[in-house]
C-alpha cells in the first residue's frame, strides 16, 4: 500500500497520510512503517479513530504486548484488554478521577521525561498512544531523539560513558512523586535492571543515549554521583534542539520508538478531561547484540 511520510520540522517525528490503521496491516506496510520509525523514531496518524479491539490488533502486528507496572499494581480497567493501557484521568465509573488519587499521581509520572517499560527486560519497543478527548489548554506530548543527543555529546563525556550502565527501577518515579506506599512483595516484583547508557539503535545503527526517569543509580558510582550524572545527560538529551512537541487532536494516534527517544507528557488543567490509550510492544531481542558493557561484574540486585 502506498502512504507518505512528511518529516516534522522538528529533529526528529513524521507525519503518516494515506492508511488506514483500523484495517490489517499488510506484512510490506509494517515493515515499510519499521523502516520509516528507525529513521524518524515518531510517526504521527492523523484521523484514526480505532476501537479497542482495533488498537489491540494495530500493536499485536507489531509484536508480543506489554503491560508495563500492571504486574505491579493490578487495578480495575474500563477496557476490554489487560494491554490496553487507560492513560487517562478518568476513574473505573467514567468520571474525572479526584486529584489525590494513585490514578492521577500515577499518570502525572508520565510527564517525567522516560522510555516505557525501562524498568524491565524486555522493556518497551514501540508504543502506540492514540486521543480520544483532549486537553482544551497543555497536554501535548514531548519526544526528544537520543541519537542526535548522543552524537552532540562532548567527546569527553562520550569517553567517559563507555561500558557505563545505569539501574532502571519501575517504583523510582512514583518515589520522586511521593507515592510510595507499596508493599514489599510489590516492591520486589520488578527488580531493577541494568542498562548500558550508550547503546545502538539496531535498525539505524546509530548510537544513542539511554536515560529517563527510571533511570536511578549508575552502577559503580556513589548514588550522589550517578544521580547527578542521570541528571545532566537526561538535561542535555531534552534540550529544545532534540525535541518534537505533538500537540493532540482526537483521532491522532502517535506511535513511537522507545529505544531512541524520550517522552514525556505536559501539564493540563487536572479537573478536564484528558483520555488516552496506549498499546506498547516488548522490544523482545533487545538485550542481544549492540549493547556491550565492557565490564563483566553483575549489578547487585538492590530495590530502591
Ligand atoms: C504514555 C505517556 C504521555 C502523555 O502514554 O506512555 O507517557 O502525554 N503519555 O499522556
Ligand atoms: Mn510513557
Amino acid at each position: 500500500m502506498h502512504f507518505s511520510v512528511k518529516p516534522s520540522t522538528a529533529r526528529l517525528g513524521a507525519f503518516v497520510s494515506g492508511l488506514d490503521l483500523s484495517q490489517p496491516l499488510l506484512s510490506g506496510t509494517r515493515a515499510a512503517l519499521e523502516a520509516a520509525i528507525a529513521e524518524h523514531a515518531v510517526l504521527v496518524f492523523r484521523d484514526q479513530p480505532l476501537t479497542q479491539d482495533q488498537q489491540i490488533a494495530l500493536a499485536r502486528s507489531f509484536g508480543p504486548l506489554d503491560l508495563g507496572l500492571k504486574r505491579v499494581k493490578k487495578t480495575a480497567s474500563r477496557f476490554r484488554y489487560d494491554e490496553l493501557l487507560d492513560i487517562s484521568n478518568v476513574d473505573v465509573n467514567g468520571e474525572v478521577a479526584a486529584r489525590n488519587t494513585r490514578r492521577v499521581v500515577s499518570n502525572l509520572a508520565n510527564q517525567l521525561w522516560h522510555s516505557d517499560s525501562s524498568f524491565q527486560k524486555p522493556a518497551a519497543r514501540y508504543s502506540m498512544l492514540s486521543a480520544i478527548t483532549v486537553a482544551s489548554e497543555g497536554g501535548d506530548t514531548e519526544f526528544c531523539d537520543l541519537r542526535a543527543a548522543y552524537d552532540a555529546l562532548p567527546e569527553a563525556w562520550k569517553r567517559e560513558l563507555e561500558g557505563r550502565e545505569a539501574l532502571h527501577y519501575a517504583l523510582h518515579s512514583r518515589f520522586v512523586l511521593g507515592d510510595d506506599d507499596y508493599t514489599d512483595e510489590q516492591r520486589a516484583e520488578l527488580p531493577p535492571v541494568a542498562w548500558p547508557i550508550v547503546r545502538t539503535h539496531p535498525d539505524s545503527k546509530r548510537k544513542l543515549l539511554f536515560v529517563g526517569a527510571h533511570a536511578c543509580e549508575v552502577v559503580g558510582l556513589t548514588l550522589a554521583e550517578g544521580r547527578m550524572l542521570l541528571m545532566d545527560l537526561q538535561e542535555h538529551a531534552t534540550q529544545r534542539e532534540f525535541v518534537y512537541a505533538h500537540h493532540w487532536q482526537p483521532g491522532d494516534l502517535v506511535m513511537w520508538d522507545n529505544r531512541s527517544t524520550l517522552h514525556r507528557g505536559r501539564r493540563y488543567d487536572l479537573s478536564e478531561r484528558r483520555e488516552m490509550r496506549r498499546t506498547t510492544t516488548l522490544d523482545v531481542d533487545g538485550d542481544a547484540g549492540g549493547d556491550h558493557a565492557t565490564h563483566a561484574e553483575e549489578p547487585s540486585a538492590q530495590t530502591a
